[in-house]
């Protein structure tokens, strides 16, 4: 039941590949809270994917850019401000990519190209969109930036590979862009960190499916799907979460709490 909590909001929403992707999820939650945003992806990934199919549902635009290059960030912020007519409320952050994942390199084989690749676009690229804005003066006051995290920043999930470093290096960014950005204009920077939910992104982390069928059955309330990440982001976006910053939020069913539970106990019975 939609709520008009974001009513006047404009906003940005990077990483809607397609039906899949938890940022398409969080845009439609967005669009029924009402909220006007732009959407943003690679060009590669709007050629491949359906994002338009996604901003003509949402009545907006696609604007192309790399999350990595700071002169697409310059003209996206730019082209958002002028199509929304103002200055920007709220960022989604929801970007991701490893080759050593995709190629399935064992963690002792990682090539080092891909592995700065890898920090390059899923964690420095927060900090590089954040840092045009910040310099640009893109944002509203008490605007509310996220980004979405996995657990295995903090423990060692065997495929996770190299982004558990990403992750890891993401979630140290929203502490410290949350620090400065807050004291200068009081923008809120929080990382969501989620359960496993079937993406193109995920699918390529080998034992994804076993994965997420741990983790569901360790956490008592079961995996928080795209649907509960999209309802905690419009509550983070809204006024409802103003003082909220700096913060990994855990939108995982209980997962992180639990050492076993009886469902993963019983396999061993
Ligand atoms: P997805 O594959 O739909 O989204 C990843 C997006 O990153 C894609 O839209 C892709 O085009 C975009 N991207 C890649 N390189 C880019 C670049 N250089 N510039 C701009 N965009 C770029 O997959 P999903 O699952 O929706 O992933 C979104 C975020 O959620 C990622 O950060 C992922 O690590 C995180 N996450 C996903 C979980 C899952 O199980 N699906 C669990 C926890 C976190």
């Amino acid at each position: 039941m939609a709520c008009q909590l974001l009513k006047g909001k404009r906003g940005i929403i990077f990483g809607a590949l397609n039906t899949n992707s938890i940022a398409w999820t969080v845009a439609e939650y967005c669009f029924k809270e009402g909220a006007t945003f732009t959407l943003t992806n690679t060009p590669v990934a709007i050629r491949l994917g359906n994002t338009h199919d996604l901003a003509e549902a949402s009545k907006t635009i696609v604007i192309p850019a790399d999350a990595t290059n700071t002169e697409d960030l310059k003209i996206l912020y730019e082209k958002s401000i002028e199509f929304l007519g103002g200055k920007i409320d709220f960022v989604l952050h929801s970007i991701g990519m490893s080759k050593n994942v995709l190629k399935n390199r064992e963690y002792h084989e990682l090539d080092y190209t891909d592995f700065l690749k890898t920090l390059d676009i899923s964690a420095v690229s927060l900090h590089k969109l954040m840092q045009t804005a910040y310099q640009n003066d893109y944002l509203n006051e008490f605007a509310s930036v996220i980004t979405l995290s996995y657990i295995g920043a903090h423990r060692v999930f065997e495929g996770y590979s190299d982004m558990s470093h990403a992750k890891a290096l993401l979630e140290s960014i929203v502490r410290n862009f949350g620090y400065h950005y807050g004291k200068a204009r009081n923008v809120r920077i929080n990382a969501v960190s989620q359960s496993p939910a079937y993406s193109t992104a995920s699918k390529a982390v080998a034992g994804f499916d076993k994965m997420f069928d741990f983790s569901n059955q360790m956490s008592p309330l079961g995996n928080a799907t795209a649907q509960d990440c999209a309802g905690l982001c419009v509550a983070l976006f809204s006024d409802l979460t103003t003082k909220l910053t700096m913060q990994t939020i855990y939108n995982d069913g209980g997962f992180s709490n639990v050492g076993m539970s009886s469902d993963v106990l019983l396999k061993f019975t």
